[in-house]
């Protein structure tokens, strides 16, 4: 991730960002990021209760950003229509005890029908989807899309920029770094083991044992159950998830506007493993939305180990989401 302090922009466009799911643990503190972001000129809400509410709140922050609400299908197309970056963290989250896996069957019909108005009100977005399971909703909104006859690869994001936020500060905290400073990619997805750090890769250059980078590792990948059993039932991650969607949005937008070098991991279709059609990796962000999917470099030997033995979860979970677009009537 480029610091915040060297981000410009070369132009300073007109952009509308259509938020669904906006009146959530994740979608309030997100509306305030993005209500504060000099790059959004407009912020659509939009949720099937009590969104009204949030936008009346937030216009009353003097910054340019015009905020407008819509509230249940019938007003989705009018969030969506002209919208050039779509946010979606619409969907129910985890509760003690539960896998991200156990949100599918409420989550993937949710995340089709946004994507389906998405494809049909906006078809040049950028969509970034933040509901989980992202390891089956990316691909449920690629199929959708393909089916709609708009998928563009280049604009279907899965955003895991929330493990990477972790992953730096826990690198940082760990080794007395400034925070500012410490960047560690994450590949992969974005549930348990495919959730998997590259920390030879780290900048600045740190060095693990064996065993503090086994622990380091494990700790990141755990990251998101450890605030869920903390949250004891209230949900999810929603503040760090705000901050870590509110950046990948920033890049997002800075790539749109034509920023050259903004790089974020995250989750896209990717020739970058052999037969793993979807795979979070470091992206460069562009005019168009992901310019390029950059490789992986040079892996050690745990980090091999551990991208072998989670292929076989993050294939049978991109597939259930593949499955069930292409089955959906
Ligand atoms: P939440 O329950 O607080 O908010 C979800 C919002 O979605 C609610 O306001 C709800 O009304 C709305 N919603 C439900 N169905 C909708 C529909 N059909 N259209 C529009 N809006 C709808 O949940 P949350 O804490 O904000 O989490 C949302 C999702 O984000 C969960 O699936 C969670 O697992 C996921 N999440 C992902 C990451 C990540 O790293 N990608 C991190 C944290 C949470
Ligand atoms: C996270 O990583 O915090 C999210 O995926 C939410 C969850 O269920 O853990």
């Amino acid at each position: 991730m480029v610091a915040r302090s060297s981000r410009r922009s070369l132009r300073c466009e007109a952009r509308k960002v259509a938020l669904l799911g906006a009146g959530g643990g994740i979608g309030q503190p997100l509306a305030l990021l993005l209500k504060m972001n000099k790059f959004v000129t407009e912020l659509a809400l939009y949720d099937i209760v009590g969104v009204a509410g949030v936008a009346a709140d937030l216009s009353h922050c003097n910054t340019p950003v015009k905020v407008t609400a819509f509230t249940g299908p019938e007003e989705l197309a009018g969030c969506l229509s002209g919208a050039d970056l779509v946010v979606i963290p619409a969907g129910v989250p985890r509760k003690p005890g539960m896998t991200r896996d156990d949100l599918f069957n409420t989550n993937a019909g949710i995340v089709q029908a946004l994507v389906q108005a998405a494809g049909k009100n906006c078809p040049q977005a950028v969509l970034e989807i933040i509901t989980n399971p992202v390891n089956s909703t990316v691909p449920i909104a690629a199929e959708t899309l393909k089916a709609m006859g708009v998928y563009d690869p280049k604009k279907v994001i899965g955003v895991t920029s929330l493990d990477v936020v972790r992953a730096n500060t826990f690198v940082a905290e760990a080794r007395g770094l400034d925070m500012k400073d410490v960047d560690v990619p994450v590949i992969g997805g974005h549930a348990g083991a495919t959730i998997l750090p590259l920390l030879s890769q780290t900048t600045p250059a740190v060095t693990f044992t064996e065993a503090e980078k086994k622990a380091m590792t494990e700790k990141i990948q755990n990251a998101g159950t450890v605030v869920v059993e903390a949250k004891a039932g209230k949900g999810s991650a929603t503040l760090s998830m705000a901050y870590a969607a509110a950046r990948m949005a920033e890049s997002t937008l800075l790539g749109l506007n034509g920023e050259p070098n903004i790089y974020e991991c995250a989750f896209v279709q990717s020739e970058v493993v052999a037969d793993v059609p979807y795979f979070a990796s470091k992206v460069l962000l562009g005019p168009h939305g992901v310019a390029k999917v950059m490789g992986l470099g040079e892996l050690d030997a745990f980090e091999t180990a551990a991208l072998q033995s989670m292929l076989p979860q993050l294939k049978a979970e991109i597939q259930k989401g593949v499955d069930f677009a292409k089955n959906a009537k």
